[in-house]
């Protein structure tokens, strides 16, 4: 694993912007795996910006996002899809084809898992996946004790996670209780992942990610085995791994 300390906001999200950039410019045709989630939003802000200064071009791209809520249309400004069409695809020259979100609203849940992790695989494979972090280790929507040979699947969401997403909704109650996510196996699979961590209070489980034992408990930990993942932190992310280590 590579650590990257952006120290700011900006400064990790222009750090991952630009790794991006690169991909695409040797690989125009690139498959990119993205996150939705509040830590990510800079990094599309940086894409646009470059977008718009024509340093980098998304008409050959293609995306795949990380996880969808079920029973969620994507007109619903709650969703994932509605959360990438706002944040990034709206501002860019991306053809809109060719971005995909699992479909919540999929009368077989099952199938449509099947149906997501085949057309992963007729692209030929995730080039570089973004991916942000809960405050229990989740990548996805893959909570602790997820098992790590899953493909894309159904899960339940922790209380936990639902809670930290409850800032979106006007109640808790609103908040789905289930939803699409790439599995462990699936995101493994990805050939580069980006992990982005900002703020104090995901300092402690981004060391124990980087640090810790490799354990269900801790999704993210995985990540360790994989043998081409960037974290990218800002300061305050940064402080467990800093303390630990000087
Ligand atoms: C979102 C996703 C989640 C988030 C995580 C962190 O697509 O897969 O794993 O990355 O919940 O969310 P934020 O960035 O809001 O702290």
């Amino acid at each position: 694993m590579k650590i990257i300390n952006g120290s700011t906001y900006e400064g990790m999200c222009l750090e991952a912007a630009k790794i991006i950039k690169s991909q695409m410019s040797v690989k125009p045709t690139s498959v990119l795996g993205l996150a939705t989630g509040s830590t990510p939003i800079g990094v599309y802000k940086a894409l646009i910006e470059m977008n718009n200064n024509k340093e980098i071009d998304f008409s050959k791209t293609t995306t795949v996002n990380l996880d969808e809520y079920v029973g969620l249309s994507g007109e619903n400004d709650q969703s994932y899809r509605y959360f990438m069409n706002t944040n990034l695809f709206d501002h860019v020259n991306i053809d809109k084809t060719k971005t995909f979100v699992p479909n919540g609203l999929a009368s077989d849940i099952d199938g449509e898992c099947k149906r997501y992790d085949k057309l992963i695989e007729d692209l030929g494979g995730v080039d570089v996946q973004i991916l942000g972090i809960g405050l229990n280790g989740h990548i996805g929507f893959n909570e602790p004790n997820a098992y790590f040979d899953k493909g894309t699947h159904q899960v339940s969401l922790t209380a936990s996670t639902i809670e930290a997403n409850a800032r979106f909704f006007e109640t808790i109650d609103e908040v789905p209780k289930t939803a699409v996510s790439m599995g462990i196996k699936t995101i493994m699979c990805a050939k580069k992942i980006i992990l982005l961590a900002n703020g104090t209070a995901k300092s402690e489980i981004i060391y124990e990610t980087c640090f810790g034992n490799i354990t269900p408990n801790v999704p993210a930990s995985v990540l360790q085995l994989h043998p081409d993942v960037t974290v990218i932190v800002d300061n305050d992310a940064c402080a467990a791994i800093k303390n630990n280590i000087n």
